[in-house]
This record gives C-alpha cells, structure tokens and sequence, in this order.
C-alpha cells in the first residue's frame, strides 16, 4: 500500500490518496478540537488511541449488517479505508439531552430522550455547523431523498449496535455524530466513531468519559478514552 499526496486535511485527521484508487488511508493526528476549531490542542497518544478505537467500533458495526468505509489498521496511526464520495452533513442521534439541544431548547442536561431523537447538521465549519432539515438536503441536492432514508436507517441501526456495546461496558452512549458516502452508489457509513465524536457517561456516576472532558476542561481526555476502551475488552496504550 503505497502512501500518495494528501487529499484533504480536516481538524483531526488527514486523508490520503493511495496508488489504488478505490482506497484511502485515514491519519488520525493528535490535534484534538471543539467549538468549531476555536480551540485545537495537541493530545499526546491521542490519535493512535483514536485509530485504535475507532477499527474496533468499525469491526463492530460491520459484523452485525452496517456497511462501513474501514478495511483494515496500517499502523498506530493510520487505517485503510474505502474512498467514498461524502455527503456534507452530519447526522446525530442522541439518547440523553446534553450538548446544543441543551441550550438550544432550554432542555435539562441527562433527560432521557424516548424515543431517541435525531438531527442534521451541515458540514461547515465557518458557519458553525448549521442544524438542517430534509427539505434543505434535497433543495440544495447534499443527498437524495433515498440516500436521507437511509442514512438515518442506518444511524438508528449503530445506536441499537452501540447503545448495548456502551451498556456492557457500564457506560450510557448519550449521543453521537455519523458522516456518509456513496461508494458504487451504496451508502456507507464513514468518518469515524470514536470519543470525539460522541458522549459516553458511566451509568452509576455519569461521569463524562468523552471529548467534553476536552470541551469543558475536566482533564485526563486521553486517559479516559483508554479507560472507555478497556472498558469494552480493549487495552490500548
Ligand atoms: P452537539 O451537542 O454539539 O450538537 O453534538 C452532538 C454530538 O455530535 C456530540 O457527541 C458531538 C458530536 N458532534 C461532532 O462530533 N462534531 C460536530 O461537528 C457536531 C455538530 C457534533
Ligand atoms: N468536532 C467539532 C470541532 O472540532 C465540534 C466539537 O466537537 O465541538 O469543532
């Protein structure tokens, strides 16, 4: 597998071209995010935990149905995965209240949402991620309606995967945002799932074992991703 040039370089990872065409390599950097890119920081071993975590959810949600971009880990770092043409939202599926529902709707933090909600979200960044609907999807062709049927299909189908995964672990999956592409006109879960881009609470404490230990300045962000992880059987270090 032959490493080509750079062919996007986003806030926490960067993606590579190969010398196969169906195929990128994804680089997961130490930088770590939130708000938007307003407050970056480099996280020592973050981004081989990051990779190392993310290839076990993946493997997860592929044995039980839901197609995904990744193949395989190449090394600490990085992981092979199919190249998809990508839709620019963000779908997020949220089992608690926590986060922008929180202060968008005046909405407790910890109330349990039932049945579990979801929302889209634009990708971009210089304007904050703007919360959207279907109607914008399809007027302004980010997807088409069947791919939106779809990708929320399948963001509720990874919550039934990962709720139970999350819950034998003791941890409460409170939230968490997926991307989609098309490959061969297939819509297939990509990005990543990793702690970063979702909100995981121990059950009895609800303590927050996620990047809102980064957000809001708990500490120990890395120390904790590696606990979430031996939590599910997996010891990263
Ligand atoms: P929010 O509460 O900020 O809307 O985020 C909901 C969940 O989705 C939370 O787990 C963080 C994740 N998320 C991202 O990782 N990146 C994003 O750009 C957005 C909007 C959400
Ligand atoms: N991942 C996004 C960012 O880096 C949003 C967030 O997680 O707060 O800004």
């Amino acid at each position: 597998m032959n490493k080509r040039k750079e062919l996007y370089r986003g806030k926490a990872k960067s993606v590579y071209l190969t010398d196969d065409k169906d195929l990128l390599i994804l680089h997961f950097r130490n930088d770590t995010s939130a708000f938007d890119g307003k407050k970056i920081e480099q996280l020592d071993k973050k981004g081989m935990v990051n990779n190392k975590f993310n290839a076990f959810i993946m493997e997860k949600l592929e044995a039980a149905g839901i197609p995904t971009h990744f193949k395989s880990i190449l090394n600490d770092q990085e992981s092979v995965v199919l190249a998809l043409e990508m839709f620019p939202v963000e779908c997020v599926v949220r089992n608690i209240a926590a986060g922008s529902i929180c202060k968008r709707l005046g909405i407790e933090e910890g109330i349990d949402l039932d049945p579990p909600t979801f929302e889209f979200f634009l990708k971009d960044d210089a304007r904050g991620d703007p919360m959207i609907n279907e109607y914008h999807i399809n007027s302004f062709g980010w997807a088409g309606p069947e791919h939106v049927v779809i990708m929320k299909e399948l963001s509720f189908a990874v919550n039934n995967v990962l709720k139970a995964l999350f819950r034998e672990g003791n941890m409460l999956l409170v939230d968490y945002k997926l991307e989609f592409g098309l490959h061969n006109g297939e819509v297939v879960l990509g990005d990543e799932f990793t702690p970063d881009g979702c909100r995981l609470w121990d059950v009895d404490t609800r303590e927050k074992l996620d990047k809102d230990r980064f957000r809001q300045d708990l500490g120990d962000v890395v120390e904790s991703y590696q606990l979430v992880g031996k939590r599910l059987g997996l010891n990263i270090n």
